[in-house]
């Protein structure tokens, strides 16, 4: 058996988006093991010195591996009947307060195995994989028991094993109230405080921690005492905030230095020059605003004005989001929510992996992983503009081929 043996990899002519911005010249972009080597401009490139690279290809665009930081990815059964229900004019918050709503998947997750829970994931997952997702966060929130988050917890990292992708996991413990605590909320925050998130850390199964601050889920005083226990030990949080109303979750999430803040439809001015001057990444979600035919926007110019990054993702999810196509959230980030193809697809790539606390990857540059992208497009803002499966030509993971040749 012969084989050939490659010190690297090479593509010529092809136009990058770095995670922030198209470069002005086509590039060459040399991978070396798992990392990026070197993005030159082809007019520099001494091209004798690669001639036994593998020869990659040459024109397309390339772009990082995506990174789809906000995903509910993990959950038993699906919530169709709720899809029905709203369409009768039935809100997204009466079916919440009727039992349905998240509590229904609580149900069905609760009822299903680790092994059912990773098969009914691994699709979905692979639906994201096949759109250039390298890089993809998981929350637990289902399962609203020390037990059955645990089992999310365990069942989204095999999932990472499982496939060539990074997955991120955030506790999210602090999703909805679970029916054995039906009047006892702070008894609840409690549980996730001293028992979940200890339990989580003891066993590293959560990279995060996330609430959900709103009127049908937990109050800014309650997420700020899971804030105080997950920081206690050491693990960065995140908030769904602002999402259905105004409560002020945002600039509490920045003030203890949240990574990122999630939704942000209701977001206010306070919420956000705490975001500003907390550095805290706003995740803007248009797969849940489309979902939910919501009408109020997010605060896009006011955002960009304060030079607050911005991350788009699918957020994933059976009730809100039950989209797995993370390029249509481009286009949806686009024409809702009126953001650039440069700032969308930014916020898919290096803004992301910034709300994920991640530096090794969302950016082509040297030295970070070779987690890439490269599609049969001729610019960029194209995979904005159309909804159109089939343009991912290759895909690399840490400098390992898994799509294209
Ligand atoms: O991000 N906002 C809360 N959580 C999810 C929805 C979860 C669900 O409806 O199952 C969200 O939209
Ligand atoms: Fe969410």
């Amino acid at each position: 058996m012969s084989h050939t043996v490659h010190t690297g990899r090479i593509w010529q002519d092809v136009v990058v988006f770095d995670g922030l911005q198209t470069l002005g010249t086509p590039q060459a972009v040399i991978v070396e093991g798992e990392t990026i080597a070197r993005i030159v401009p082809m007019a520099q490139l001494d091209s004798a010195r690669y001639a036994h690279y593998q020869q990659m290809g040459s024109g397309g665009v390339m772009t990082p591996g995506l990174v789809d930081c906000h995903t509910h990815l993990v959950f038993g059964g699906h919530r169709a009947d709720e899809f029905e229900a709203r369409l009768e004019g039935v809100s997204y918050e009466e079916i919440a307060r009727r039992g349905g709503g998240i509590l229904s998947t609580v149900h069905a997750t609760r009822q299903a195995s680790e092994e059912e829970l990773i098969e009914s994931a691994l699709p979905r997952l692979d639906a994201l994989i096949a759109d250039g997702v390298c890089t993809v966060e998981i929350k637990s929130g289902y399962g609203l028991s020390v037990a059955h988050e645990m089992k999310m917890l365990r069942v989204a990292r095999r999932l990472g094993e499982l496939r060539p992708v990074r997955v991120r996991t955030t506790l999210l413990g602090a999703h909805a109230l679970p029916p054995e605590f039906a009047n006892d909320s702070d008894g609840y925050v409690e549980l996730v405080c001293r028992e979940m998130i200890p339990e989580a850390a003891r066993n590293g199964l959560a990279d995060a921690v996330d609430v959900f601050c709103e009127t049908i889920a937990f109050s800014v005083a309650q997420c700020e005492r899971v804030f105080a226990a997950a920081q206690a030990h050491d693990l960065p949080i995140k908030s769904h905030a602002e999402q259905l109303s105004n409560l002020g979750g945002t600039a509490s999430a920045a003030r203890h230095g949240a990574l990122s803040a999630d939704h942000l439809e209701y977001l206010d001015g306070a919420g956000i020059e705490a975001m500003r001057q907390a550095g805290t990444v706003a995740v803007l979600l248009p797969g849940a605003f489309h979902t939910l035919r919501e009408t109020r926007q997010p605060p896009i110019g006011a955002l960009r004005q304060a030079g607050v990054p911005m991350a788009v993702a699918t957020d994933a999810n059976p009730g809100s989001s039950p989209l797995y196509q993370p390029t249509l959230m481009l286009n949806l980030a686009c024409t809702l929510f009126r953001m650039t193809p440069t700032e969308a697809l930014a916020g898919m790539t290096a803004q992301g992996a910034r709300a994920l606390g991640l530096t090794h990857t969302g950016r082509l540059a040297s030295g970070l992983s070779a987690d890439l992208c490269h599609w049969t497009i001729e610019c960029p803002a194209q995979l904005a503009y159309a909804v159109q499966p089939g343009r991912l030509h290759q895909r690399l993971f840490r400098g390992e081929l898994t799509h294209g040749h």
